[in-house]
């Protein structure tokens, strides 16, 4: 077994790592972020996850998908900009600060194009999940090369896919797993479920504390995605925000339940209404 470092990460951590907005803050220095979610058959992947993105502090958000997609996307997130993804990639991800990919995009032909053209090229913190995870399992021997940061968010059955085990193996040895993937590559491992943990490049691993089983429901790892993202974008600090957007997810459904909204009701958008709530009791 790999020795790590075990942490757990909760809401003094959270709080003591939080960057306040300046006065002078304008949209650009608050990070222009791109997602590259969505598909016909899962649009709303795409308006939970940039949904969640402009209400974490992004500022400016801009969304890549189908061009067919967009206005059913648009109708749920009027703040963010649009991006047809059937155009030339490099032209959207070129002046982005950070990019999150997967989603609901059900990447068939163009996906590991998109996806090496941004392990290779994009210079900025890169967020890998759900379908986009599926195409990372084809070109891991690429991603050690890449010199900005990548962080993967599997769930345990996408962890499996990506080491070519089940997801049975992966829950019976969570931290060995993250803390050898993320070593080996060289990128950040966010290993969900209850008690998700964050593994780093240098091998620490960081528990997370908050959260309940009202997340266990299509849509909650989006909203996750969206988070990451906006916090990864505005900062060199690069652990403290994915665990900081972790903390933020887990509390945002602990603060439902408390306030009464029963487990089995919980969705991504009330948890995106939520965040306001967890903002002004966290940081
Ligand atoms: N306790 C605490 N947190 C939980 C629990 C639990 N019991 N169950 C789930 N969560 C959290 C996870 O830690 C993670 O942050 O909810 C989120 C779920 O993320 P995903 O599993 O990625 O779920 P999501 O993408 O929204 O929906 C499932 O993923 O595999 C695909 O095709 C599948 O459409 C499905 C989708
Ligand atoms: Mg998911």
């Amino acid at each position: 077994t790999v020795k790590t470092k075990r942490n757990v990460w909760s809401a003094s951590e959270t709080a003591n790592h939080w960057q306040p907005w300046a006065a002078s803050s304008h949209k650009g220095n608050h990070g222009k972020v791109g997602i590259i979610a969505g598909s016909e058959t899962m649009p709303g992947a795409a308006a939970i996850a940039a949904g969640a993105a402009v209400k974490s502090g992004a500022g400016l958000t801009t969304i890549a998908t189908p061009q067919s997609v967009i206005p059913m996307v648009a109708a749920h997130v009027p703040e963010a900009t649009y991006f047809p993804r059937e155009n030339e990639i490099s032209s959207f991800y070129e002046n982005k600060d950070g990019i999150a990919v997967g989603p609901g995009t059900g990447f068939d032909t163009d996906g590991p194009e998109i996806l090496t053209e941004l392990i290779e090229n994009f210079e900025g913190p890169l967020v890998v999940d759900a379908d986009g995870l599926h195409q990372l399992a084809e070109m891991l021997d690429r991603v050690r090369a890449r010199k900005h940061p990548l962080i993967i968010t599997p769930h345990p059955g996408e962890m499996a896919a990506l080491i070519g085990s089940s997801p049975r193996d992966v829950n019976s040895r969570r931290f060995e797993v993250a803390a050898s993937f993320a070593q080996e590559h060289g990128i950040y491992v966010v290993l969900k479920g209850p008690y998700t943990l964050v593994a780093t490049p240098e091998g620490e691993i960081w528990i997370n504390d908050s959260g309940n089983a009202g997340l266990a429901k299509g849509g909650s790892g989006d909203v996750l995605t969206g988070i990451v993202l906006a916090f990864v974008t505005k900062t060199n600090n690069i652990q403290p925000a994915i665990s900081s957007a972790v903390y933020m997810h887990g509390y945002t459904a602990d603060y439902l339940l408390e306030r009464g909204v029963p487990m089995e009701t919980m969705n991504a958008m009330e948890m995106i209404q939520a965040l306001p709530n967890s903002f002004r009791e966290i940081r």
